[in-house]
């Protein structure tokens, strides 16, 4: 773990700079388009983008109702790849309560280019109902701040099958390790025992709920922001409730950095590094709970669809243990950044279910300035969406897409696979890339170094369907199986 905060370590810098900059700096886009698309006659314009209808006053997000919209807020995954079929390379989602446009861009070339000639302060569109809560519900405390936003053994039973509800004890150890980055402590989530009044419970029930009423509130029409339905009412409770204990666990590192005797940059953890260098505690509530929120169900939704992935893909789980056999002889070698850096097939697999099935499934900048976008004159303020999932497999941008070949991240492979650098972003790019990159891609494969090493994962029931919940995963009870290598 101490390798883990080693690495975040270099990302201060970024995160106190985020805290700091004003994000809704303008952001210069596409400099050639000063003037309306009237006085360029070869821009098409806005209106003329197809995309799906909307109808008066519930416009286009009675599309997501159940029952009477066609899709389902499970099924906006199907929903990128259904626009992409019906509309083309750009398509126009109008008419959304309570929100601006959303332009589906599915051209790598086109994602490339708004990626590259975006500022250094690029804005990505905050999730409302979190503006909400921060800028009205919890005004006082967040202020003007824009913030950033050998268990597994014990839980066998005697035929070696993990639970049906597995996905939650993966829940639970991603938020033990993110507690330690963002907190600086243990809290204790792990503990086989937990009574339901105990704080590591009651942080994980909050954990649960803030993060899956979210897709509810942000997909469906959204009713919350016109009374507080019952399901805000809860988001906000949770919520107030990570705010209490980002506040003692930060508290608590304050006091103690102001005991400590500090040699060097190195004594200091990454919370205490940024109270260090921040006299404002707020800076690192904020912070914490910023990471929090967004470190728990990315990482472990992106590990229960890793390991789904590994058990029903017995042929590609074996290259992987042999790569591990062959680094690590002795199961029990301490793992180091060298040896991480020389499991190249376990890299190449963990990229290569992100390509095909990307645990965010895509992401977004709002537009600071006029654009021209596949030919069409797109006005400043437009929602941009680049969906990652859909643009990772298609075949203008990627060889053999429909396979799943971690072989093609393998620089070593004598086979040429076409890759377009834009097609497959599970991490975002640029200034506003994720900040917990590095922590997740190291958290995940320490994870299959230890597991895949040691254990043989095995599913045996009817195949998972993937669904949006808050993320994009496998839907259902992943009951694997793991039989101990006798080597
Ligand atoms: C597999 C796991 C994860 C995936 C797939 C993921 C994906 C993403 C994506 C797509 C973005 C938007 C990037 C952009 O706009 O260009 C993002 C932003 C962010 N992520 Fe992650 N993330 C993961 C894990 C984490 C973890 C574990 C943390 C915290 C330790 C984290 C912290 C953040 C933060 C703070 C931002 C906002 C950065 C900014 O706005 O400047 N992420 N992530």
């Amino acid at each position: 773990m101490s390798h883990v905060i080693v690495c975040a370590r270099r990302d201060v810098a970024r995160i106190t700079h985020i805290l700091k900059r004003h994000r809704s700096q303008a952001a210069v886009i596409f400099d050639e388009i000063t003037s309306p698309h009237e006085e360029l006659p070869h821009v098409k314009p806005y209106n003329a983008i197809p995309g799906p209808k909307p109808i008066p006053i519930l416009g286009n997000t009675w599309r997501l109702l159940p029952i009477i919209g066609q899709y389902d807020v499970s099924d906006v995954a199907r929903l990128s790849y259904i626009i992409h079929k019906d509309y083309g390379k750009i398509a126009r989602l109008s008419g959304l309560v309570g929100r601006p446009d959303l332009l589906f861009v599915y051209d790598a070339d086109e994602i490339e280019k708004i990626y590259r000639q975006e500022g250094p302060t690029p804005f990505r569109p905050s999730m409302p109902c979190l503006v909400k809560y921060k800028s009205e519900i919890r005004k006082d405390f967040f202020g003007r701040l824009p913030g950033v936003v050998g268990v597994m053994q014990e839980m066998m039973d005697d035929n070696n099958d993990m639970p049906a509800d597995f996905d939650n004890e993966i829940h639970k150890w991603a938020l033990e390790c993110i507690g330690v980055v963002s907190l600086d402590t243990r809290l204790g989530c792990l503990d086989p025992n937990l009574s339901p009044n105990s704080e590591p419970q009651k942080i994980i029930d909050a954990a649960k709920y803030a993060l899956r009423n979210i897709a509810i509130l942000e997909l469906k029409f959204p009713f919350w922001r016109y009374f507080p339905t019952t399901i805000w009412k809860n988001y906000v409770k949770n919520m107030d409730y990570f705010v209490k204990i980002c506040t003692k666990y930060v508290d608590e590192a304050m006091d103690r950095l102001q005991k400590k005797k500090i040699s060097s940059d190195n004594d200091l953890s990454l919370v205490e590094r940024i109270l260090a260098n921040e006299p404002d505690k707020k800076t690192a509530y904020v912070l914490a709970l910023d990471l929090i929120l967004v470190g728990i169900d990315t990482i472990s939704m992106a590990i229960c669809s890793i390991l789904y992935q590994l058990a029903t893909r017995p042929e590609q789980q074996r290259k992987m243990y042999e790569e591990l056999k062959r680094l690590i002889p002795d199961p029990n070698t301490p793992l180091t950044a060298k040896l991480l850096d020389e499991m190249v097939f376990v890299k190449a697999f963990i990229k290569e279910v992100f390509r095909m099935y990307s645990t965010v499934i895509g992401n977004g900048r709002t537009l600071q300035h006029d654009a021209i976008i596949q030919g069409y004159h797109v006005p400043k303020g437009v929602q941009l969406v680049f969906p990652t999932l859909v643009t990772g497999q298609m075949e203008e941008y990627v060889s053999k897409p429909d396979e799943f070949l971690p072989e093609r991240w393998l620089k070593s492979e004598d086979e040429n696979y076409k890759m377009h650098p834009f097609a497959s972003l599970p991490y975002g790019y640029g200034a506003r890339m994720c900040l917990g990159r590095r922590f997740a891609d190291l958290e995940i494969q320490v994870l299959l170094a230890k597991l895949i090493r040691s254990y043989n994962l095995e599913y045996h029931h009817e195949p998972l369907e993937y669904k949006v919940t808050f993320m994009y995963a496998p839907h259902g009870e992943l009951k694997l199986r793991m039989n101990r290598r006798s080597e």
